[in-house]
């Protein structure tokens, strides 16, 4: 058992192995709880702030399923309700939310404003995402591979095909490297995560045995995996002008039935943390197909 109050979690690496596989050990434990009626409330009477510059659908639900369960209360500022950043600094807005609130979650576009928010805050800051990382997403992924494998965490091997250089791909790789997996990254040259994300991820990887690969073959990426992760192809934040680069980028990417079956693992399954547009049921969707003419493709991005 570890004690982890009053920790800040704005990037993986703000713990240890140990202390994400007890986290992760937790979260079972509380999904357990949660199922069986048994779930006890530890967070009476708290108050949690949750500002998304980013809209959200999943992590917003996350975050209040999970406070309101634990009998916590949310304020929840969306896109236009919070002045941070406009008119307001990141750490002026820290130092007064930390007066109200027991700990604060921000989604956002750059990772320095979810670190100075912790810098200042004097509660603990929970990251729901930014360009670079998505941490609350990789425990949610990796509970879901443990149970889905019946693996332990360091026995799963899985692949992230696509946009490598942001924060799914790098979430993976970095996470990958922590909890001791085999994980490979595949995506195009212009796609490659950063080098200092790849040094980090091969520092890590010599004191866990973890095993890491990044290459352009995807087909080598996904062989003998148990999971194939990808991501959308443009993020949130991102401008609607790289769609067409971003297609002729990641068409060879695309998570097919046919890349599933070069895994060689009847077994293989496939992850995505959404949204994936991968049909014309959504306008998003729709204005895709309709800027690249690419309908058949978009099906096949499941
Ligand atoms: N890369 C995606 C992840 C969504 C959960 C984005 O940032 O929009």
């Amino acid at each position: 058992m570890y004690n982890l109050r009053n920790r800040s979690f704005v990037k993986e690496i703000d713990f240890e192995p140990r202390e994400l596989r007890y986290l992760l050990q937790l979260s079972e434990a509380l999904k357990i709880a949660k199922y069986a009626g048994t779930e006890t409330r530890r967070l009476d009477g708290k108050e949690i702030a949750l500002i998304f510059e980013k809209s959200s659908t999943r992590t917003r639900s996350a975050f209040e399923v999970a406070a309101f369960d634990q009998g916590a209360h949310v304020t929840y500022l969306d896109p236009s309700g919070s002045q941070l950043g406009h008119k307001e600094s990141v750490a002026d807005t820290a130092r007064v939310l930390g007066r109200m609130y027991d700990a604060i979650e921000f989604r956002g576009n750059r990772q320095s404003d979810v670190e100075e928010l912790a810098q200042h805050a004097g509660v603990p800051v929970y990251n729901g995402l930014t360009d670079e990382w998505h941490p609350t997403q990789m425990l949610a992924d990796f509970l879901t591979m443990h149970e889905a494998s019946g693996k332990p965490y360091d026995a799963l091997a899985y692949a992230f095909v696509g946009d490598c250089r942001f924060n799914m791909g790098r979430s993976l790789l970095v996470m990958g490297a922590l909890m001791g997996t085999d994980v490979r990254l595949a995506g195009p040259t212009e796609l490659q995560p950063p080098d200092d994300v790849v040094t980090l991820a091969q520092e890590i990887a010599s004191r866990t045995d973890a095993r890491i690969a990044i290459t352009d073959d995807a087909g080598e990426a996904v062989s003998g995996v148990d999971f194939v992760h990808t991501d959308v192809w443009v993020s949130m934040g991102e401008s609607k002008d790289v769609w067409a680069e971003r297609v002729r980028l990641l068409t060879p990417y695309q998570v097919s039935s046919a890349l599933l079956e070069k895994s060689g693992n009847p077994k293989v399954k496939f992850m995505h943390c959404l949204p994936a547009f991968h049909d014309p049921n959504t306008t998003v969707g729709r204005e895709i197909m309709e800027h690249t003419g690419m309908s058949q493709g978009l099906r096949s991005h499941r």
